[in-house]
């Protein structure tokens, strides 16, 4: 973990968390805790419970559960670090996010070999050599605001950036690991020479790349992207995401591009909620970065039929993830930097405004080519709509749809329903129901010891002395990090505990134990009845474990050995101790 336990304890015990999630959601008292319609799934009567003594919330509907610092990371989308950062904002804890950089210190120098060649490029521009760059930046609209706010400069003459790094002592292995200098049979050379150079930072906003482009003459590659470094891969990043990201939180909304000159174009009319893909077809890692943006998503590529394409490819990827974004299709084949620079600003802001929903746009889409005359067309429309209804979630999306696609045909609403899968979304849930009702009885008194273990050190004591593994792995799991936080911290303070767990996984079955509708007092008894199943599975299946080692022995002697151990074992299950 970068940032320090104790510092997350710290600021977790300095807010309080009725406060803080009231902040977000109304919040109303009741007994003695404190209820509110759940943000974490699409809630209509208050599921989510806030306990002030505990520091936890817990939505008995979805399962989302956590401390605080979760609940901010999960309704801001935002890292462990940047909710630390906005609670300690709040109150008045310093966060010195520098530590998450420890792990990248390892590549420090790449870093700072970025960080030197942006400066150098941006000091060509303002030369006399760089009249021309210049010139084509001013034709092309890019005052010297942009110029600044983007870090944009120039690359010039050969071998120029070379010799400034070895000037400032830099290993080759590291230069050469940046990809801004190659190595040919003439020794190393510059990458970059006579291009516009366009900076481009990873999510925490450093330099870790460059695109160039030509601007002088034409030539096959417009733009020049510097090949992957340990430090970028580019289907982990998307241009402009570290900028945006307050600006999402602010609009509500994320606009996703595919140029990085469109979002420069989009900045210069205020509209900052832009990221861009940088062409590339998006990935799945991608995907989940805009929807950590915003779960409002609008996707805006070029107005041609590639960007068309693109725009239905990004839509599935964020479809498969749960966000049903918006498109906006632009006329005459232009890109959002030329569509702003033609149409302007209000023109713009109006299409953002009548952006359309992803089934209206697909449903265009699908009939491109199709002769809605003939028989046989719409017959595949409508397959091909309910083929794309399916993938989608949103009962009421769906209901919507179908009247329009009945309207338009002339086909049965009734008959059009009758061929929809039943909603995927029930079906993901289904299964969790079942597994409660399906808890065979050693996981049921797993589940249970958890859950006071996770309430008391003492249960937790109990089981350290009398079992030796939890029967179900996560389960397993889970009981030893607790066993583990409670040999360290003295105590168990669930709130913390649930910051102190690193593992998704773990995390999940953690939350899933919590919002079970477990009561919330126990007695002894019950936790020795608890432990007593789980150690007559620990029992049977060391019983096994010796039978069959029993039957591989040859040994007549030790045969007898191990017929003994099966027998104290039976002893001690009768006995339970
Ligand atoms: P576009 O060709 O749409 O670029 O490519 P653009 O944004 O309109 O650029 P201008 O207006 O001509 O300057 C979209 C993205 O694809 C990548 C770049 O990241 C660009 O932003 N691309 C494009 C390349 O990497 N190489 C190329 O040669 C072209
Ligand atoms: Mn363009």
């Amino acid at each position: 973990m970068p940032v320090s336990q104790d510092l997350a304890t710290t600021i977790r015990n300095s807010v309080d968390i009725v406060e803080i999630v009231s902040g977000y959601i109304p919040l109303t008292q009741r007994g003695k805790n404190f209820v509110g319609v759940c943000p974490f799934h699409d809630d209509h009567s208050p599921s989510m419970s806030v306990s002030k003594d505990k520091q936890i919330y817990k939505c008995f509907s979805c399962g989302a559960a956590g401390n605080v610092i979760n609940f901010v990371m999960d309704y801001e989308h935002v890292s462990f670090i940047d909710a630390l950062n906005i609670l300690g904002e709040k109150c008045g804890i310093k966060v010195n996010s520098k530590s998450k950089i420890s792990e990248s210190n390892k590549f420090k120098a790449l870093y700072e070999i970025f960080e030197l060649s942006n400066k150098f490029y941006q000091n060509n521009l303002n030369t006399s050599m760089g009249l021309s760059a210049k010139e084509y930046l001013k034709k092309r609209n890019i005052d010297q605001n942009i110029i600044k706010e983007f870090g944009i400069g120039l690359s010039l003459i050969k071998n120029d950036l070379l010799s400034q790094l070895l000037i400032k002592k830099y290993a080759e292995e590291d230069i050469k690991k940046t990809g801004l200098i190659l190595k040919t049979d003439y020794g190393y050379h510059d990458i970059y020479t006579h291009r516009i150079m366009f900076p481009i930072h990873d999510l925490n906003g450093r330099v870790v790349a460059f695109s160039g482009r030509i601007y002088e003459h034409t030539d096959n590659s417009k733009y020049i992207n510097s090949m992957e470094s340990p430090i970028f891969k580019k289907g982990e990043m998307l241009y402009h995401y570290h900028f945006a990201r307050e600006e999402c939180r602010l609009k509500k909304s994320v606009i996703v591009m595919e140029g990085f000159m469109d979002v420069i174009r989009a900045s210069t009319i205020g509209i900052k909620n832009t990221v861009a893909t940088m062409g590339t077809a998006i990935t799945k890692n991608q995907a989940n970065l805009i929807k950590r943006l915003s779960n409002n998503v609008i996707l805006c590529f070029d107005g041609d039929s590639a960007g068309e394409k693109a725009t239905l490819a990004c839509a599935n990827e964020l479809i498969s993830i749960g966000v049903t974004p918006k498109v906006i299709r632009l006329k005459d084949n232009l890109d959002p930097d030329e569509y702003i620079l033609k149409y302007g600003k209000d023109a713009f802001l109006n299409e953002i405004d009548n952006a359309l929903g992803f089934m209206d746009f697909k449903m265009l889409n699908l009939k491109n080519n199709k002769n809605m005359n003939n028989n046989t067309d719409v017959s595949r429309y409508i397959k091909e709509v309910i083929d794309s209804l399916n993938k989608i979630e949103d009962d009421i999306l769906k209901e919507v749809t179908i009247n329009k696609v009945s309207k338009e045909t002339g086909v049965d609403k009734e008959f059009l329903k009758s061929k929809l899968e039943k909603h995927e979304y029930k079906e993901i849930k289904k299964p969790k129901l079942k597994e409660k009702k399906h808890f065979d009885k050693y996981q049921k008194a797993e589940v249970r010891l958890i859950f006071y273990m996770l309430k008391d050190k003492e249960v937790v004591k109990l089981y350290r002395k009398k079992i030796t593994y939890m029967p179900t792995l996560k389960y397993r799991n889970l009981a030893r990090i607790i066993d583990y936080y409670v040999k360290n911290n003295g105590d168990i303070v669930l709130a913390d505990f649930l910051t102190f767990i690193t593992d998704t996984d773990d995390y999940k079955t953690a939350t899933e134990i919590i919002s079970l509708n477990i009561k919330e007092n126990y007695t002894k008894d019950e936790i020795i009845d608890y432990i007593n199943v789980i150690k007559e599975y620990n029992i049977d299946s060391e019983k096994n474990r010796l039978k069959t080692l029993m039957e591989k022995e040859t040994d007549p002697k030790k045969k007898i050995e191990i017929a003994q151990k099966i027998l104290d074992l039976k002893v001690r299950g009768e006995r339970n101790d």
